[in-house]
């Protein structure tokens, strides 16, 4: 039998990109660079596997195409609101991500934001390395202890999970979730949480808050203007998430009149472009996009895409199937 028509639309760890090749009939994006609209509406014809990723933009118009060969978008990242899951499902092509293995590296970047906006640490550094620290004095850079404080999750799923677990057992601080659903009173009790009923509820009481919902339409400004107000002046939000879930004008707007006290941020809105006013911040902490990128995580990433690959093409149900 043929192997399967694969197209990987990025460079992937080496050791998967190596796997990859020993099963499938693959062709790798060598130059790295991302495909276009009209890229992706030829491949659908010449591929019986697409694996596109967080940079790919695949909307309805790229399914309008004649019949495509392509069976399945086997998704490189656990997000997916980059492709049009409906219109996917419409032409009949299943839709896999990869949740789980990424769950504790995003956790950790997450935290990485919450110490370095609370700690000053991003103003610290760039102090030191312009040559502008005059010495150690008891006011310098004084900034906010994050050990005892209260932390407001939003989105309760793995990797909200994986920072309760961090920022309780590892800092002592009292965590107040707000998810979608009921979340089970086990899991709650694991981290001595408190869910409560809406992000109005939430925002009010926190001394940090972390975004850990999923992005798309749904949740597309889920923190706006309004929502900002309801932070404490001292209060920091983190968002690891999706750039779409936080209004970026808004945030700047109260990074600058400073009705919060810091932001840390792993995503963008137009990613890569950001925003000057952000950009100046200097009570922001601004990472490229990192939540994931570790060896040990990016190389799992791809194997669980391996492996649900290998599952839909021997007529198994993919693992991680979401349309
Ligand atoms: C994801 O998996 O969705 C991340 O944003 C990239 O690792």
């Amino acid at each position: 039998m043929n192997k399967p028509k694969v197209l990987v639309t990025r460079r992937w760890p080496q050791a998967v990109e190596a796997r990859m090749a020993a099963n499938f009939d693959v062709d790798l994006n060598q130059a790295d660079k991302p495909l276009t609209e009209a890229d992706f509406r030829e491949a659908m014809t010449r591929y019986d596997a697409i694996l596109p990723t967080v940079t790919d933009r695949l909307p309805a118009t790229v399914f309008e195409a004649g019949t495509p060969r392509t069976r399945i978008l086997a998704n490189y990242g656990v997000g997916f609101s980059h492709i049009d899951t409906e219109a996917a499902r419409a032409r009949g092509i299943a839709v896999t991500n990869t949740p789980d293995v990424l769950s504790e590296c995003t956790a950790d970047i997450a935290m990485t934001l919450m110490l370095m906006v609370a700690r000053r640490a991003g103003e610290g550094e760039r102090e030191l390395r312009e040559g502008r620290w005059s010495g150690w004095r008891p006011t310098h850079l004084i900034g906010t202890k994050v050990s005892g404080a209260t932390l407001g999750i939003i989105g309760f799923g793995r990797i909200g999970q994986a920072m309760a677990q961090r920022a309780h057992f590892g800092f002592g601080m009292k965590i107040l979730v707000q998810n979608r659903s009921a979340v089970a009173p086990e899991v709650l009790a694991r981290y001595n949480a408190v869910q409560v009923p809406t992000i109005e509820d939430l925002l009010p009481q926190c001394d940090f808050v972390s975004l850990h919902c999923p992005g798309g339409a749904a949740n597309r400004h889920l923190i706006n203007a309004r929502r900002l107000d309801l932070m404490k002046p001292t209060a920091f939000l983190i968002n690891t998430a999706r750039g779409e879930v936080v209004d970026e004008h808004a945030l700047a707007q109260s990074l600058w009149f400073g009705t919060i006290a810091g932001a840390g941020l792993d995503v963008f809105e137009r990613e890569p472009a950001i925003p000057d006013a952000l950009l100046h911040a200097d009570n922001l902490v601004l990472l490229p996009h990192l939540g994931s990128a570790t060896r040990e995580t990016r190389e799992a990433m791809g194997f669980r895409v391996l492996e649900n690959l290998t599952a839909f093409f021997e007529g198994r149900e993919p693992q991680d199937r979401v349309a």
